[in-house]
C-alpha cells in the first residue's frame, strides 16, 4: 500500500463488520461509529432491507453496462431526480464522487466553451487531475497540472475568515464582492462554472451563513456562471433541515454532485443536471460500472429506508440536540476554538488553549483516546485539527448520549 494512503490511529485499525451505528475490529473490539465512513454509511450498517435487496440483486444479475438499459438505476435516476432541486433534471450514475465531479465540470465547461472555474479556498473535490485542480487543500493536492485555470474565491468560513468580526449580512457581501473582485481581475469574464460545497467536508465541517451561496450564485448570474453544487457529503438529509446542503440557501444550482450516502457503503455516485446542460456534451460517453445493477438496486433499497424512516427528521432532532451540549465546550474548555455545524454534520475546531492556533496534535490526542474507549471519529480542516461527527443518520438518543460522554472526556483529557 502506498504511504500517501492516509491511515487513522497509531495502531489503524481493521473494521470487520458491523450492526445499526456499531463496528467491530477483527479483534473484536466494538466501536460507536460517529464517522460513518466518511459519511457514507447513511441509513446504519447491515440495515436488513438494503441487504436483502443487494442479495437479492446478486443472484439475480450482476451484469454491468450502461449500453443496456438497467431497470433499477432508471428507477432510482426518477426518483434522484424528483427529490432535486434541479429543473427538467437528468442524471448520470458514477462510481465515485471524483468521476461525478469530472463530469459536472466536463458538462459546465463544455456548455460553456470556457476553461475557466471559480472554487472555494479549503474545498475537496477528489483525487483526479480535475479534481485536484478545483481542490483548495494543499494537503490533498498532489499535482498542480490542471485541465482548467482555476480561481479560488472567499468560502464563508468565519472562523478563519479576513471578515470573520462582520455581522452576517455585511459578511456575506464582503465575500460576493471579492468574487465579483476575483472574477474581474483574475479571469477572463467568460467563466464556465463556480463549484462548491453547501458544508465543506475535508475543509473541517465549515458552515457560512444561510443566504451566503445565494449571494455568491448572484455574483455568478451576472456573467452567465453555472453553479455546480458539490453534495457528495451534505446530500439526503444529513443536514438535517434541508434534504440538500444548499437548499438552506435558497439557490437552485445548474448541477448537483452526489455520491456516498446514496449508497450506504455500495460505490455509487452521480450528477443531475439541467437537461440542457447534462445534453451538451459533444461526443458520446459511457461508464462501465456506473449505476450497475447491483449499486442502483442496493442504493433505491437505502433511500427507501431514508425516507420512510426519515431520517433527515432524525438527523435534525438528534444532531440539534448533539450541537447543543457540544456548544457547552466552547468557552469552557480553553482548546475547543469553535463548535460548528448542521444536522449530524458537526465539527469541532481545536486550537492551541485560549488562542486561535490551530491544534492538530490536540485532534490526533482526542481521535486516540475516543478509539480506546469505543468511539469512531473523524478528523479534517486545512490543518487536521477539526474533528468530524457524522454518524448513520439512523443514530439514537441513546447512543448519541454515549458519544457525547467519550468525547467531552476525551477533550477535556487533551486540554
Ligand atoms: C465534497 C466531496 N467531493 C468529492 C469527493 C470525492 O469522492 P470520492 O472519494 O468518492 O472520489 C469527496 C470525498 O470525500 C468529497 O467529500
Amino acid at each position: 500500500m502506498p504511504k500517501w494512503q492516509a491511515l487513522y490511529y497509531e495502531e489503524p485499525i481493521a473494521i470487520d463488520h458491523g450492526e445499526g451505528r456499531y463496528v467491530w475490529d477483527a479483534e473484536g473490539r466494538r466501536y460507536l461509529d460517529f464517522f460513518g465512513g466518511i459519511l457514507t454509511t447513511i441509513s446504519g450498517h447491515a440495515v436488513p432491507e438494503v441487504v436483502e435487496a443487494i442479495r437479492e440483486q446478486a443472484g439475480k444479475l450482476l451484469h454491468s453496462s450502461t449500453l443496456y438499459l438497467i431497470p433499477p438505476a432508471i428507477e432510482l435516476a426518477e426518483q434522484i431526480a424528483t427529490l432535486s432541486p434541479v429543473p427538467d433534471a437528468k442524471v448520470f450514475f458514477t462510481t465515485s464522487g471524483t468521476e461525478a465531479v469530472e463530469l459536472a465540470l466536463l458538462l459546465a465547461t463544455s456548455a460553456r466553451r470556457s476553461n475557466q472555474v471559480l472554487a472555494l479556498r479549503n474545498s475537496y473535490h477528489g483525487r483526479s487531475f480535475a479534481a485536484i485542480a478545483v481542490t483548495g487543500n494543499r494537503s490533498w493536492s498532489a499535482s498542480g497540472l490542471s485541465p482548467f485555470q482555476v480561481a479560488f474565491v472567499q468560502n464563508g468560513y468565519r472562523y478563519r475568515s479576513p471578515f470573520k468580526d462582520l455581522p452576517d449580512e455585511q459578511f456575506i457581501a464582503a465575500c460576493a464582492d471579492d468574487l465579483r473582485n476575483v472574477i474581474e481581475t483574475g479571469t477572463s469574464g467568460d467563466v464556465a462554472c463556480l463549484i462548491a460545497e453547501p458544508i465543506q467536508g475535508v475543509g473541517g465541517f465549515t458552515v457560512p451563513p444561510d443566504g451566503f451561496f445565494a449571494a455568491m450564485k448572484s455574483v455568478c448570474d451576472e456573467h452567465g456562471i453555472l453553479f455546480i453544487a458539490d453534495e457528495v457529503q451534505t446530500g439526503w438529509g444529513r443536514t438535517g433541515e434541508h434534504f440538500w446542503g444548499i437548499q438552506a440557501h435558497g439557490v437552485t444550482p445548474d448541477a448537483i454532485v452526489f455520491a456516498k450516502g446514496i449508497g450506504n457503503g455500495l460505490s455509487l455516485a452521480g450528477v443531475v443536471a439541467r437537461a440542457d446542460l447534462m445534453d451538451s456534451l459533444t461526443a458520446n460517453s459511457i461508464s462501465t460500472f456506473g449505476g450497475n445493477p447491483l449499486v442502483t438496486a442496493g442504493a433505491l433499497a437505502n433511500l427507501r429506508y431514508v425516507l420512510d424512516h426519515d431520517l433527515q427528521g432524525n438527523a435534525r432532532e438528534v444532531g440539534g440536540q448533539l450541537i447543543e451540549r457540544l456548544h457547552s465546550l466552547e468557552g469552557t474548555v480553553p482548546i475547543v476554538g469553535e463548535v460548528r455545524g448542521k444536522g449530524l454534520m458537526i465539527g469541532v475546531e481545536l486550537v492551541e488553549a485560549g488562542s486561535m492556533t490551530p491544534s492538530p496534535g490536540a485532534a490526533t490526542r482526542v481521535m486516540e483516546t475516543c478509539k480506546e474507549e469505543g468511539l469512531l471519529v473523524g478528523k479534517g480542516g486545512l490543518y487536521g485539527n477539526v474533528l468530524r461527527l457524522s454518524p448513520p443518520l439512523s443514530l439514537t438518543p441513546a447512543e448519541a448520549d454515549d458519544g457525547y460522554a467519550v468525547l467531552d472526556a476525551a477533550i477535556r483529557k487533551a486540554n
